[in-house]
Formats: structure tokens, C-alpha cells, sequence
């Protein structure tokens, strides 16, 4: 009896896994629409969801530097059909919220890291600085009537603010945007002064040089802007911010459905197509070790490690 109780479960489990998925795939986005994230969501969603068989459908949930999103993906339904990407705010949100309504390393599952992508500091294209020895010089002298666009805390462009702020010595006032894309709207606009951006928006604007830029935010020059020099090489010695994603799933969804999904990912990652864009946004496929569930686990936990205490230190927190 007991036998054929197992098989049974065993005959509809397989069922289900061959039937997965039957129907579009949320990806929840944290930020806006139009931004870097929603760029490496759309461009990986579009081949998995040709390997999967089934549209992958963007959704983009905002607010509260990605927080918002994260705590409803927490809580979503755990059958295969919420997934969502986030970035390194997955781990600084940790240390930055004093109370956060989800646990980052207990309440969803992983299924694997994407791409990392450099920042670059840009300014409004009218801005009088000419290069970052001038913007420092500029903003020394103007501190108060700095302002610096972000998506929030959690948010990248919050981080690298932070960072550059404090390696500077200066305090500038923040203004905050549900994403990146609007605040580039704002930088183009000429309404705010400062943004430290992913390359994935960035790169069009700074070949049509429609924004002020001052660098990259790597320790090595990168390949999709050569000429571009660091922020490290012109004086702010072992400046660095580099941006990864990870993609993840409610706690208990089904491991079939995970193993689903992370195939699909690392298809997409070879994808000739999806590889040739994220390369020329100047996204860089991770390793394959790392596109693998415990390779998100792990490093998410790294990060975890290594940004709370920073954060914690600057005293930059929210309720
Ligand atoms: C976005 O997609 O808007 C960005 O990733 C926001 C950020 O973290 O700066």
C-alpha cells in the first residue's frame, strides 16, 4: 500500500514537473521602468522565457530602494510563477533598515547570479566641472547647493552616492527617485547635479554626451568604454563599487520549477543575442559557478558580511 502511495506521488510530481510552466512567469523588478535593472530583467527575461516555452512578464514593483518589491516576492505565492531579480541591495538593505519585513538569507530561494555591471559618476551636461579634479574643487566650494539623485536606500546609485560623499570629506543633498531611469530623466532635464549610474543606462548617454562624466567605478578600465579612466586611477585610491544581480524565488517554491528556471538562466547567459547586449551596456556574464543557486547563497551572505558593517559605521540608516 504504502508503495503505491509513493509511486503515485512520485508519477504526479513528475507530471508537474514536466508540465512546468504552464503559463507566463512574473519577474518582479524593484525599480523603475526604463532603468538598469529593468534593462538586464527585460534582455535575460526575453531568452528564458523562449527556453521556458512561455512569456516571462516584467513587472515592476517600486519603492523604498527596492524594499518594497523584496517583501512582496517574501510573501508571493511559492509555485514557480514569481520570481525576482534584485542587486546588491538584496544585502546592504540589511544593514541600512533598521526593520526589515523579510529575512534576505531565509525567506526566498535562489536560483543563480546574472551579470555584474560597472557604475560611472556623471553630472548634468552643463555643470561647471570639466573633469573630477574640478568637480571636487566645485563642490568643495558649493557643498550646500550640491544635490545628488538616487533610487533610495537600498539602491545602488544610494551607495555609490554615499561612498563618494565620504571618500570627498562632503555632505550634499540627497534626492530621492523610485529608479535610476527617472532620476537620468532628471540629470538630462538639468534638475539634479550628480548621479553615479549602472552602465546599463548609462553608456548611450555618455557616447551622445548628453551628461557630464568623470569615470568608472571599477579598479580596471572597462571594455565598453576604453578610454574612460577609474575613479581609483585619478586619486580616490581603492574607490570601487561593482553592481551584481541575483535571481530569486519565494521560500518553498518547488525544486523542480527552480531547476526549471535556473536552466533558462544559464541558456540565456550564453545566448548569443542576450550576452552581445548585456556585453555592449557593459554587463559582464558572471562565471558559471556563480549562476548556480549556492553561488547566489553564498556570495549573497558575503555581501551581507562585508556591506553591514560599512553601512553601519557611515550611520546612514532608515525605520
Ligand atoms: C534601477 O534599476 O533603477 C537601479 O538599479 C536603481 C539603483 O539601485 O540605483
Amino acid at each position: 500500500m504504502k508503495i503505491a502511495v509513493l509511486l503515485l506521488a512520485l508519477a504526479a510530481s513528475g507530471i508537474a514537473a514536466a508540465q512546468y510552466p504552464t503559463r507566463p512567469i512574473n519577474l518582479i523588478v524593484p525599480f523603475a521602468a526604463g532603468g538598469p535593472t529593468d534593462v538586464v530583467a527585460r534582455t535575460i527575461g526575453l531568452s528564458m522565457g523562449k527556453s521556458l516555452g512561455v512569456t516571462i512578464v516584467v513587472e515592476n514593483k517600486l519603492g523604498a530602494g527596492g524594499t518594497i518589491a523584496a517583501n512582496y516576492v517574501a510573501k508571493a505565492a511559492p509555485d514557480g510563477y514569481t520570481i525576482f531579480i534584485h542587486h546588491n541591495g538584496m544585502a546592504t538593505a540589511t544593514g541600512l533598515y533598521r526593520k526589515l519585513p523579510y529575512d534576505p538569507m531565509k525567506d526566498f530561494e535562489y536560483i543563480g547570479q546574472v551579470a555584474d555591471v560597472p557604475m560611472t559618476l556623471l553630472a548634468r551636461k552643463d555643470f561647471p566641472a570639466n573633469n573630477l579634479q574640478e568637480l571636487i574643487k566645485y563642490t568643495k566650494a558649493n557643498e550646500d547647493k550640491i544635490n545628488l539623485a538616487n533610487a533610495g536606500l537600498g539602491a545602488v546609485s544610494h551607495l555609490c552616492g554615499m561612498l563618494f560623499q565620504r571618500a570627498l570629506g562632503q555632505k550634499w543633498t540627497t534626492v530621492p527617485f523610485s529608479g535610476t531611469g527617472p532620476a537620468m530623466t532628471a540629470l538630462l532635464g538639468g534638475q539634479v547635479d550628480i548621479l553615479c549610474d549602472q552602465t546599463t543606462q548609462t553608456i548611450p548617454h555618455i557616447k551622445s554626451e548628453k551628461v557630464r562624466f568623470y569615470g568608472v567605478t571599477t579598479k580596471q578600465r572597462i571594455q565598453a568604454l576604453p578610454d574612460a579612466p577609474t575613479l581609483d586611477e585619478q586619486g580616490l585610491k581603492d574607490f570601487e563599487v561593482l553592481v551584481w544581480h541575483g535571481i530569486y524565488a519565494p521560500k518553498g517554491t518547488p525544486p523542480e520549477a527552480l531547476n526549471r528556471v535556473n536552466a533558462a538562466l544559464r541558456a540565456a547567459l550564453k545566448d548569443p543575442l542576450t550576452v552581445a547586449k548585456l556585453k555592449e551596456l557593459g554587463a559582464e556574464i558572471v562565471p558559471e559557478s556563480k549562476q548556480s543557486p549556492e553561488g547566489l547563497r553564498t556570495w549573497l551572505q558575503a555581501e551581507i558580511d562585508k556591506w553591514v558593517p560599512v553601512i553601519r559605521a557611515a550611520g546612514t540608516f532608515a525605520d
